[in-house]
């Protein structure tokens, strides 16, 4: 076993790895949305290079981290799935010890959040999670910021998350906790969100005075909602259980029957890609509810503040 060297870094694997900045960070991410402010300073990371590893496809996460890193005057690499073989061509630790060598910050899509971790805890330059199995704290980020947005506050509003309970159904929960919204997750019964997420989100919503809930009553959930959010019903790496899935989901497809009891000016979020016909129907999605584009910009804006966060001492 190699042994591990402490540096002082900040890794975002977690939302919680958020918990003491969150809305800071959401307030970076709209002054660099907003464009350039007088005094600020140009470029500020020329010179730093991202590698970017994925072990799974990706549109936005990809793009949009490239994009960001450039308008910040750094740079990046994408390291696609068959390069590296995290794990299989060499050791985790390894690979975080010679990656670390090269770039100043590692963004990593993975299949497992143990592989994120072993990773994170033997690089010496911070990792930011692009999704695991657990979480999408990145997606997590920018649907935040689009709320921020949309409805220029947290406190009192109702997100019903609505589907599998699932790595974005998680980190959400973790989000809206710490910033202070009710929270349902409306999922099948045997597709509840992670029970160690859902404790630690319950803890942060007694402190922060909002609500978590679990519900699996679509009809319930989307009651007085001022978001609806749903993901597809079969992620990357479940594609075999995809009709099996597909008939339990079904109940859940957000339509405008289902959406008929949210409140008048509801928005609807999905992370994409998404299906039309399956977890929604294409009047949501192509609908004047949806704020689906945005919230895919919004990638970008609110990652340029990750970087910044990570990468400044
Ligand atoms: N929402 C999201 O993470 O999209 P990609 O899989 O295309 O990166
Ligand atoms: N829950 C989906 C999100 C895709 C961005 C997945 O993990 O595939």
């Amino acid at each position: 076993m190699q042994s591990v060297v402490i540096v002082l870094k900040r890794d975002i694997i977690s939302v919680l790895d958020m918990k003491d900045d969150f809305e800071k960070i959401l307030e970076n991410a709209l002054n660099m949305k907003s464009g350039p402010k007088k005094g600020q300073k140009k470029d500020p990371l020329k010179g730093k290079m991202l590698g970017m590893v994925f072990e799974k496809p990706s549109l936005r996460t990809r793009v949009s981290f490239e994009v960001g890193m450039a308008q910040l005057g750094g740079q990046s690499m994408y390291i696609g799935p068959d390069e590296v073989g995290i794990g299989k061509r060499e050791t985790v630790s390894d690979v975080a010890n010679v990656l670390s060598r090269y770039v100043d910050v590692i963004m990593y899509r993975a299949f497992s959040n143990k592989i994120m971790r072993e990773l994170a805890e033997y690089a010496q330059v911070p990792v930011i999670n692009g999704l695991d199995d657990l979480e999408h704290p990145c997606q997590c980020a920018a649907d935040m910021l689009t709320i921020l947005e949309k409805k220029k506050k947290f406190k009192g509003l109702q997100l019903a998350y609505i589907g599998d309970g699932n790595n974005v159904c998680n980190s959400l929960l973790l989000g809206s906790a710490l910033l202070g919204m009710n929270m349902r997750a409306v999922t099948p019964k045997d597709y509840r969100p992670n029970a160690d997420i859902v404790s630690k989100a319950e803890e942060i919503a007694n402190g922060t005075g909002c609500k978590i809930e679990l519900m699996s009553n679509p009809f319930q959930g989307t009651e007085g909602a001022d978001i609806i959010y749903t993901d597809t019903w079969i992620y990357m790496g479940q594609e075999a259980e995809k009709s099996a899935r597909e008939k339990i989901f079904l109940p859940y497809q957000v339509n405008e029957k289902l959406a008929e009891k949210a409140n008048k000016d509801w928005i609807f979020m999905h992370c994409l890609p998404a299906h039309r016909g399956y977890e929604m129907s294409a009047e949501i999605i192509d609908g004047p509810h949806s704020v689906v584009f945005d919230q895919a910009e919004n990638r970008m804006h609110a990652q340029k503040a990750l970087l910044m966060a990570a990468l400044s001492k």
